[in-house]
């Protein structure tokens, strides 16, 4: 999709009457052939044992004594080491691999630098909802670059799994629901994390993950069966990994779930046909952590051994953590049980890495960097310029927000108005509670004149209510309350996953109360999924998500309360009413039986409207806009051509603002059924009071295209609706005719 410039890519090749099309290899052709000689000569030099110990990563946890780590690392047996945070050690452990190992090859140091490494962005579901991707991968960039000044080679992100289902705690580390702007925040994140070269010193290897389906985990259980039709699969989940993969990510982790039967660190089909027969991946694939012997566990393999075989054969190069990979191979090859050429092969990959890494010029950290980058003025500006984007206004009756900064008394309730560590969010590895600015320090530091009277309340899981009189007089004894509760960062991540999404604790107690002081209330939501908080947009007069905001959170939250920023960000992920609902998400089919309130038979619950309780795409601001003008270029559209629609946005409120447009399709009769929407196109857009701006979007037939009746990725002829609207649920109408 290309906006404004239309800019049509040239000839699409494609042979379109429900034909034969297979995606041609789409991984960067860019092998370098002085690299490649540079594998070859050093293959041809090392042991089995030497490409075994290229094979797998180790932490430190599962091997405690140093000695023995330290010997095995000399004796060419680790390749990689995983979450180290200590420079000297690792330029330590290096030196012991370059210099006193036979062939001298360098470690790579792998780490979760998931959403910042020193200086800890807003969670990445936060980030995606700045739906700014040039932001996205300035944040990767800064990532990566105190990230290598700190001894960390490789990231292990950016997860890309789509998520649709809120009761899965990790739907906080990827995009969302959308499968769209999922591929273009793979592409920023690579983009940031690696840029052209990640053997620059301000670089680092990106790592896409969870390879694949993950997000799909039955009843939204962590590590739990995914079943996924392959059109599913297709069509939805393998798009960013694509995506990314045409960015030239380094490298791949296998994920934890069984897919279709087949667990996903022992499936050829993904690891092999798709990601290099497809789509020509000539990176490396790293398990998840022990991901290869839980095959067993899975009930695939009888034992380590067998785990070894299935996984290394699927196509995974690299075994985190459990070491089945060199306590095994070796004897099946040397009894001629097992191929050397797929040891080569990963081997092969995995050597590829480091050269591009620069590890073998550049195998040292210079420890003198770390301190002059970590928490740079610039980084400190961009992290909380992203968590002021990330903000969704969700509510803001009779404009409350923005208070006015001559307010003389504030109350400030609740569990994480002045917590350090729940700003940072999960996954923020490297991240320091005392570099975080909470809600309290942005809101004194915004207001040196305001009377803020703070009160906890209550904690965020604790069921104790002694905090409440404080809370109730801090209200009582104020001109207007702000509300700070939500999840805390603890409740969200791998393996916290939750069947209840209401507020945690009593705090929905707490806020029940300080309504019933009948007191203004802004609540400001920290949350790393949706919640059910169906009362509270009902009777709270104004409602901010702040996510978990990073370590400028308080100020970035402090600018968004009292105008300095007008927010903008828009949720992509769906809230439900209730955890009945889901799975719910926007682009679902229409059903033989689409809702109909006049007839009774069709598809719909008795006890809730089928309509979310938010829904994709949806996020205020403290101005209005208004959609007028749709244009449709023409209402017929050949198969190689394109076609531009645009819309007048009007700012037709007193604040400037900006608005994020989106543009949906919607592929009206297919081979197979076709979702009811799908997002195409956005762009943020800055509106003066009163200003109009035409935006123009250009659809590419290749826009259109999906996995078919036969599972080739076509686009076919009929009618298609479209909308350019504020979100998933409104939006100015129309519609085109793809014809031969
Ligand atoms: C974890 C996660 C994975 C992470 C890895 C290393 O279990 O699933 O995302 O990168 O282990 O910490």
């Amino acid at each position: 999709m290309k906006t404004r410039k239309a800019v049509f890519l040239g000839l699409l090749f494609f042979v379109v009457c429900c034909g034969c099309v297979k995606e041609a290899k789409v991984g960067k052709p860019n092998l370098s052939p002085d690299i490649e000689r540079r594998v070859e000569k050093l293959l041809a030099k090392m042991t089995l044992e030497e490409k075994l110990g290229q094979m797998s990563q180790m932490h430190e946890i599962y091997r405690k004594e140093s000695l023995i780590l330290e010997n095995e690392i000399r004796a060419g047996r680790v390749g990689s080491f995983l979450n180290f945070f200590d420079i000297e050690k690792r330029n330590r452990f290096q030196r012991i691999a370059v210099e006193q190992s036979r062939l001298g090859i360098p470690l790579i140091f792998g780490a979760d630098v998931i959403h910042g490494h020193r200086t800890i962005f807003p969670v990445p579901l936060a980030e995606a909802a700045s739906w700014n991707m040039a932001l996205a991968e300035r944040t990767a960039k800064i990532a990566a670059r105190e990230a290598r000044a700190a001894g960390i080679d490789w990231t292990f992100g950016p997860m890309i799994d789509i998520a649709r289902d809120p009761r899965w705690g990790r739907i906080v580390e990827g995009a969302g629901e959308d499968t769209y702007l999922g591929s273009l925040m793979a592409r920023a994140k690579v983009r940031g994390f690696q840029g052209d070269d990640y053997g620059d010193s301000e670089r680092i290897a990106a790592c896409l993950k969870h390879f694949a389906g993950y997000g799909a985990a039955q009843a939204g259980r962590d590590y739990h069966t995914t079943d996924i039709p392959e059109r599913v699969l297709r069509n939805v989940y393998l798009p960013p990994f694509k995506a990314g993969v045409e960015e030239g990510a380094a490298t791949i982790m296998s994920g934890f779930n069984d897919i279709n039967g087949v667990p996903v660190s022992g499936n050829r089909f993904l690891m092999t046909d798709i990601l290099r027969g497809e789509w020509g991946f000539e990176g490396f694939v790293l398990s998840d952590w022990k991901s290869v012997t839980q095959l067993i566990d899975h009930g695939v393999a009888e034992d380590e051994q067998a785990a070894a075989v299935i996984a290394a054969t699927a196509g995974v190069d690299m075994e985190m953590v459990s070491s089945s990979y060199i306590d095994h191979l070796d004897e099946l090859v040397r009894k001629g049980k097992f191929p050397l050429s797929i040891i080569d092969e990963a081997v092969s990959r995995i050597l590829r890495v480091k050269f591009r890494a620069g590890l073998f010029e550049n195998p040292y950290t210079d420890v003198a960097i770390a301190p002059k980058v970590m928490l740079a003025d610039e980084h400190l500006e961009i992290a909380r310029q992203m968590a002021r984007e990330s903000m969704v206004l969700l509510k803001n009756e009779n404009q409350l927000l923005p208070l006015k900064k001559n307010v003389k008394s504030i109350a400030l309730i609740g569990p994480l108005a002045n917590s350090r560590k729940d700003m940072l969010g999960t996954w923020s590895l490297g991240g320091r509670e005392e570099d975080v600015v909470t809600m309290l320090d942005g809101l004194k530091k915004a207001l040196p004149n305001c009377e803020i009277n703070y009160a906890k309340g209550c904690d965020v899981l604790d069921t104790s209510k002694d905090g409440f009189n404080e809370a109730l007089e801090a209200a009582n004894n104020s001109d207007v309350v702000i509300m700070a509760i939500g999840e805390s960062a603890e409740l969200n991540g791998e393996a916290h996953c939750r069947t209840n999404l209401d507020l945690p604790g009593v705090q929905r107690e707490l806020l029940h109360q300080i309504h019933a002081t009948g007191k203004d209330i802004v609540v400001v939501l920290f949350t790393g999924r949706p919640l059910t908080i169906g009362w509270m947009l009902e009777n709270v007069n104004s409602v901010l998500i702040a996510w978990h905001p990073g370590v400028q959170g308080g100020n970035a939250i402090a600018d968004v309360l009292f105008g300095e920023y007008n927010p903008a960000g828009k949720l992509t992920v769906t809230f439900p009413r209730n955890v009945g609902q889901i799975p719910i998400f926007y682009n679902m089919k229409n059903t033989g039986r689409p809702e109909d309130p006049t007839d009774p038979y069709t598809t719909k619950y008795i006890d809730v409207p089928n309509t979310p309780l938010l829904p994709f795409g949806f996020g205020l601001s403290y101005t209005t806009f208004e959609y007028e003008n749709l244009k449709i270029e023409k209402d017929k559209v050949s198969m190689s051509g394109s076609l531009t629609v645009s819309a007048d946005i009007k700012n037709t409120g007193k604040y400037p603002g900006e608005e994020i447009v989106q543009l949906y399709i919607h592929d009206i009769t297919g081979s197979v059924t076709r979702p009811v929407k799908e997002l195409k196109g956005f762009e943020k857009i800055s509106l003066k009071p009163g200003q109009t701006k035409t935006l123009t979007f250009t659809l590419s037939t290749d826009d259109l295209r999906f996995y078919d009746i036969n599972m080739n990725f076509v686009a076919e002829l009929g009618k298609f609706d479209l909308w350019i609207g504020p979100n998933s649920a409104e939006g100015l109408k129309g519609s085109f005719e793809l014809t031969n």
